[in-house]
């Protein structure tokens, strides 16, 4: 008798990442050696399945050819509201959430799915949770430059990001050294200081500010005044955009954007300058926020590398059934946790690791 053909769902959800389309090629090709599968995507996480009419396509070879070069999603992103909390507009320009996960179930059932890998951040992961604690077969795929995920020891995205950041923070450094300035490099991460760090110890920073160590602004400045003698020197200071003085909150504010729920960070740059200007820095400063261009581009050989393993073995969870959980890196070998662990906690930098220890041992200041 001729194996029944069976189907399996690509979501990628949340903000976009390198190496995300890495993770679909390596899926692909191991369901075309598997043999009897059709890989399908919905464009824009769940929307496509939500959509009228809905937006699912064929992930056909042609589609996946060289793919896993190309940063972004050939499956495109969102990040406003998702099956649970779909954003309904209100004639008066506010929006409620409104639950169709059970439209999105039997959706799911009308298209004949058998399983759907989800490929997003903490976010997604919680509604993979709920989804497949109402019944669907889901296996989860971690995506986050910021890091921040607590079962994996890194996520794909992550390493491009350092390496943009590094990069630009190379740049900077000739440029605040023939200007004797200060210059302030404000790079993502959310909550998490990950990227701020990697970034100031590969690049060379003076004074690296991250949300776990909340900062003491007349320390920051006392460590750049050091670098002057007779008005010349120069320093570069890498913050994270989660980073917040001891006596403080993060610069945030929040979207006005239909649908976007979380908060949106970013300006610690410019308020450092202004603190340090009232604390008594003499120096020039000048800010460069990084922003998106860390998360865009083509993924480096390690993400590419991790990506496509999390492709491959999101697919066999599928074979072997391993519905409701994450495929991670640990340890230097690809394991699953259950999605429920994985997005229970973060992954935040210990203020009492080895890296910050030998940041502080380079002469990295973390304004404590
Ligand atoms: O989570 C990834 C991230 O790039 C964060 O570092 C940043 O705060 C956020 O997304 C930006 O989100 P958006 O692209 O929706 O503005």
């Amino acid at each position: 008798m001729a194996k029944k053909n069976k189907r399996l769902l690509i979501t990628t959800g949340g903000g976009d990442c390198p190496g995300l389309n890495a993770v679909i090629r390596g899926l692909c090709k191991r369901a075309q050696h598997e043999g009897g599968w059709t890989i399908l995507g919905s464009v824009e996480a769940y929307t496509g399945v939500l959509k009228d009419p809905i937006e699912v396509v064929e992930l056909t070879n042609e589609k996946i050819a060289g793919i896993h070069v190309k940063g972004g999603t050939i499956l495109r992103s969102t990040t406003k509201g998702g099956p649970f909390t779909w954003p309904v507009l209100n004639p008066d320009g506010t929006w409620v959430a409104v639950d169709r996960s059970d439209e999105l179930i039997k959706r799911l059932k009308d298209l004949k799915i058998d399983a759907v890998v989800s490929i997003g951040g903490d976010g997604s992961q919680k509604i993979s949770q709920k989804l497949f604690e109402k019944g669907v077969n889901i296996v989860g795929v971690p995506k986050t430059i910021d890091n921040d995920l607590s079962s994996t020891d890194f996520s794909f995205g992550f390493q491009t990001a350092v390496q943009i950041a590094t990069d630009s923070f190379d740049k900077i450094v000739t440029t605040s050294e023939s200007h004797n300035r200060v210059i302030i490099i404000e790079v993502m991460g959310r909550n998490a200081g990950w990227i701020a760090l990697y970034t100031a110890v590969a690049g060379g920073a003076e004074v690296c500010l991250i949300p776990e160590i909340p900062y003491d602004i007349n320390e920051v400045v006392r460590r750049i005044e050091n670098r002057y003698v007779n008005g010349r020197g120069f320093a570069n200071i890498v913050v994270a955009e989660g980073a917040r003085p001891v006596e403080g909150t993060v610069v945030a504010r929040k979207s006005d954007e239909t649908g976007y729920e979380n908060l949106r960070l970013g300006g610690i740059a410019h308020q450092l300058t202004h603190q340090m200007k009232g604390a008594g820095c003499k120096a020039d400063i000048r800010e460069a926020v990084l922003g998106h261009v860390q998360r865009g581009g083509s993924p480096n050989a390690f993400d590419r590398v991790l990506a496509l393993q999390f492709g491959v073995k999101a697919f066999e969870m599928v074979l072997a059934k391993e519905f409701g959980k994450l495929v991670t890196y640990k340890n230097n070998d690809i394991v699953t946790v259950p999605i429920k662990n994985a997005i229970a906690k973060y992954n935040y930098v210990n203020p009492k690791s080895y890296l910050v220890k030998a940041a502080k041992g380079l002469g990295i200041s973390f304004g404590n």
